[in-house]
């Protein structure tokens, strides 16, 4: 993958790679749930039949082991098998389904199958030019009346392009899970020091019904 400067970037599959047992060293790790995701299921009462979620782009797993001990029937995949492995190996005993998938070529079977799909911090880390396939599939896997919850950080449109990942999402980027007929039901919008990029964590749902 090559940033704007034109300067080869390592894939993920490389990084998981090179961090071999030392998780922590993985730029991104926080082995541990995103604190955003826990404290809004913190929110929410358990549910009560095992409601299919989804865990796009899982990392090392955390955050599907955190909506498995909570209840749900989860599937979480990665383009990197090298974290699938690692997933697998960290929770021996875990009942999520843990894929190896790349966003942009799910298969059909996760098409509106999921009550509840969670993307933490995927879409930053995307080329540009892949993310409204990536926003259309994952707004693809939510079933009817289910829930998208989204979290990234965000940035402006005529801005220079970063050197290096996370590259900002644009807010006419997210337009596209509305787009692909989702409602926005909540917004939460932290700029930790004003004038950064801000964090947001979204909430969509698809309408009820056919
Ligand atoms: C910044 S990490 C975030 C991981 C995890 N969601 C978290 O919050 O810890 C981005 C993840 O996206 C995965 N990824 C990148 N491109 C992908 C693609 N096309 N399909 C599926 N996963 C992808 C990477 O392997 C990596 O695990």
């Amino acid at each position: 993958m090559r940033a704007a400067s034109g300067e080869e970037l390592p894939s993920f599959e490389e990084i998981y790679a090179w961090a071999g047992d030392d998780l922590a060293s993985v730029p991104w790790a926080r082995l541990a749930p995103h604190p955003l995701l826990v404290m809004w299921l913190n929110g929410r009462s358990a549910p009560a039949a095992q409601p299919p979620a989804l865990v796009v782009a899982c990392g090392l797993g955390d955050d599907a082991e955190e909506l498995a001990s909570r209840g749900y029937s989860v599937t979480a995949f990665d383009v990197s098998a090298t974290a699938i492995t690692q997933c697998r190996r960290r929770f021996p005993a875990s009942r999520v389904r843990y894929q190896v998938a790349d966003v942009l070529g799910l298969p059909d079977a996760m098409t509106r199958r999921f009550s509840l799909v969670a993307e933490i911090n995927t879409l930053q880390s995307l080329p540009r030019p892949d993310r409204p396939r990536a926003v259309a599939a994952i707004a693809g896997t939510v079933a009817p009346g289910g829930l998208l919850f989204v979290r990234c950080q965000a940035g402006g449109e005529g801005e220079p392009e970063a050197a290096e990942r996370p590259w900002p999402v644009w807010r006419s980027e997210l337009a596209g899970f509305t787009a692909a007929g989702l409602i926005q039901a909540d917004l939460i919008d932290q700029a930790p020091v004003p004038a950064q990029h801000p964090f947001l964590r979204l909430i969509y749902q698809r309408p009820a019904g056919p």
